[in-house]
Order: C-alpha cells, then sequence, then structure tokens
C-alpha cells in the first residue's frame, strides 16, 4: 500500500511539473507574463488638463501636487516607438506626492498578445523615477476575472516621447475556467 502510495506520488509529481511548462498551468492555474514598452508624447497622447497647485513646477520628472493628467498611449512590443503596436493604455494619473514624483494612477489598458484579445483595469501609485507596482483589479474578454501586477518602470524620461517598460504578471484564478 505505502510503496503504491509512492509511486503514484512519483508519476503524480514527474508528470505535473511538464504540464505546467507546456500550457502555462501552475498546478491547474493558468498564467501569462510579458513584457510591453508604453511611449508618451506629451501634447499629443498625454495632456495636463489641470494645473496643480503646491510643489515642484512642471519638469521632465516632476508635476505640482494635484495635477491631473489624462493619456491614450500606444503600447509596443519592443522599446523603439515604431515597432509592433499590440496595444493601447487609456487613462489619468493625479500628482498625489507633494514631492512631485508621485501620483494615483487608473488605466485601462487594452491588448491582443499571445493569441489574447481584451483589457485589464489597473490601479496604484507611480512614481516617475522608480519602479512602481500596480495591481491588477479585473479584465474584459479573454482577460476576464484576471488577477495580477504591472509593474511599471521608466526606460527614457528624455525628449517629447518617453517610454516606460510594463511587466505584466498575469493570473488566472480557478473560477475565471467557467465563463460564460
Ligand atoms: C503643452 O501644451 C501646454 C499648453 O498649451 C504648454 O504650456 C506646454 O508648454 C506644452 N508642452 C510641450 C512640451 O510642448
Amino acid at each position: 500500500m505505502t510503496s503504491l502510495m509512492h509511486f503514484f506520488t512519483t508519476i503524480f509529481l514527474v508528470l505535473i511539473p511538464i504540464n505546467a511548462i507546456t500550457h502555462h498551468h501552475h498546478f491547474g492555474l493558468k498564467s501569462l507574463h510579458f513584457t510591453l514598452y508604453q511611449h508618451e508624447t506629451i501634447n499629443k497622447t498625454g495632456y495636463i488638463v489641470v494645473n496643480g497647485v503646491a510643489g515642484p513646477p512642471v519638469s521632465q520628472t516632476t508635476t505640482p501636487f494635484g495635477t491631473l493628467f489624462v493619456f491614450q498611449d500606444p503600447l509596443t512590443l519592443k522599446p523603439k516607438h515604431t515597432s509592433k503596436r499590440v496595444g493601447t493604455a487609456q487613462g489619468t494619473s493625479i500628482t498625489s506626492g507633494l514631492d512631485g514624483l508621485q501620483s494615483i494612477s487608473i488605466a485601462k489598458i487594452t491588448l491582443d498578445v499571445k493569441k489574447h484579445k481584451g483589457s485589464i483595469s489597473i490601479v496604484g501609485v507611480t512614481n516617475n523615477i522608480k519602479p512602481s507596482n500596480h495591481p491588477v483589479v479585473g479584465g474584459t474578454d479573454d482577460f476576464l476575472f484576471v488577477q495580477g501586477y504591472v509593474t511599471s518602470s521608466p526606460v527614457n524620461l528624455v525628449g517629447l516621447t518617453v517610454t516606460y517598460k510594463i511587466e505584466f504578471h498575469l493570473y488566472w484564478p480557478l473560477y475565471a475556467s467557467s465563463k460564460p
């Protein structure tokens, strides 16, 4: 009996990791990890719509406290803005740090990647000069019920178009597989 159980445990341990690699499933949980690049051009894809009231002035990295910024930025596969476009990030950020470096950000990210189409929504505080993690609060279509987080890091802040690296870590809960 014990040796039979050991036999099945061994088979289980040998088979499951193979399944995890080939189907991007980890013990039945589906996940997806990829990196895209967000390009933001001042007064073209992103605008200050309400001026802030305190703190540092508008610069390459700072905006006054209370600044309301709205954007609709392209997302590409590679760092170059001319590389293949596979998504859009639309949202708003409000400078919420008195240092002028941090802002509360809300965004809907529309994606067409790795045979998955739909959108995810994120919320969190973005730091203009450091990597920031934003929890995924939900999704639509192929991303329905998705959880996880997105890490946004500045890549190039010089010039009219600034670029951010966006790393996606998406996980589908078990109940997502029974979607209508
Ligand atoms: C963007 O537009 C605003 C308002 O017209 C202007 O004050 C600002 O200088 C512009 N910024 C750049 C970088 O062109």
